[in-house]
């Protein structure tokens, strides 16, 4: 059964279907895409993330979650809110991430924003949380520009090592971004 948590102009944002493994396995398979993480990550693993959101939705309320085109109905990527589960936990924890990964396909088109733009109001105005946070590689600018163009600026203090990763691992250093709730509501009144 199809279940639409929410929408915007372009963007159906809805619950995992069995038939999203085959385009995720897909593009977790596509070098250019996981160019920023440790690697491109087998069909299992995208099956197991797969079930990891599930799992974090029944629990939370919300999670990493299909982004769909209205339009076709064609499956897109994933956008979301989470709360970071690594085992060890980040140095700004107890926090809740936003996050992104899209097929190439759906690269500058806006698709990206607009349902992260979604993630947040839904997360502001009906969890309620006090700020959300977003995190990458210092090399990944495109995903720094979605965490700008939605309103986050970085923490120039909150660089960090991934706990995930070895210390010395090339991709361990992260930056943080945050969006508190006061200034999302302010850069929401804006039009446009
Ligand atoms: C990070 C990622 C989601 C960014 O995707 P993106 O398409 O660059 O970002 P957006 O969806 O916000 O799109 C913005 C671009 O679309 C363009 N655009 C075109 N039509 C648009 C429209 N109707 N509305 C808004 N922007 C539009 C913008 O001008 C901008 O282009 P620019 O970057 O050349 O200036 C994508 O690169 C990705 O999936 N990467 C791999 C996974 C990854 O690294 N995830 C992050 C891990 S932390």
């Amino acid at each position: 059964m199809r279940t639409v948590f929410l929408e915007t102009e372009r963007l159906v944002l809805r619950a995992w279907q069995d038939d999203d493994l085959d385009p995720l396995a897909e593009l977790c398979a596509d070098p250019e895409v996981m160019r920023y993480f440790p690697s491109p990550i087998s069909r299992e693993k995208s099956e197991f993330l797969i079930s990891k959101c599930v799992e974090k939705h029944d629990k939370d309320g919300f999670s990493f979650a299909p982004v769909e085109l209205k339009e076709t109905g064609e499956f897109l990527g994933c956008v979301g809110l989470s709360k970071p589960d690594y085992g060890t936990p980040l140095p700004f924890d107890p926090c809740i991430e936003v996050g992104w990964r899209l097929k190439r396909a759906a690269w500058g088109k806006g698709i990206a924003s607009e349902a992260a733009r979604e993630w947040l109001r839904f997360g502001f105005e009906t969890i309620g949380f006090e700020e959300i946070v977003s995190f990458t590689t210092p090399e990944n600018m495109p995903s720094q520009n979605v965490m700008e163009r939605i309103g986050m600026t970085r923490d120039t203090t909150g660089d960090f090592l991934h706990p995930a990763l070895p210390p010395d691992h090339p991709i361990a250093l992260h930056v943080l971004y945050r969006l508190p709730k006061e200034e999302w509501r302010q850069s929401a009144l804006v039009p446009g």
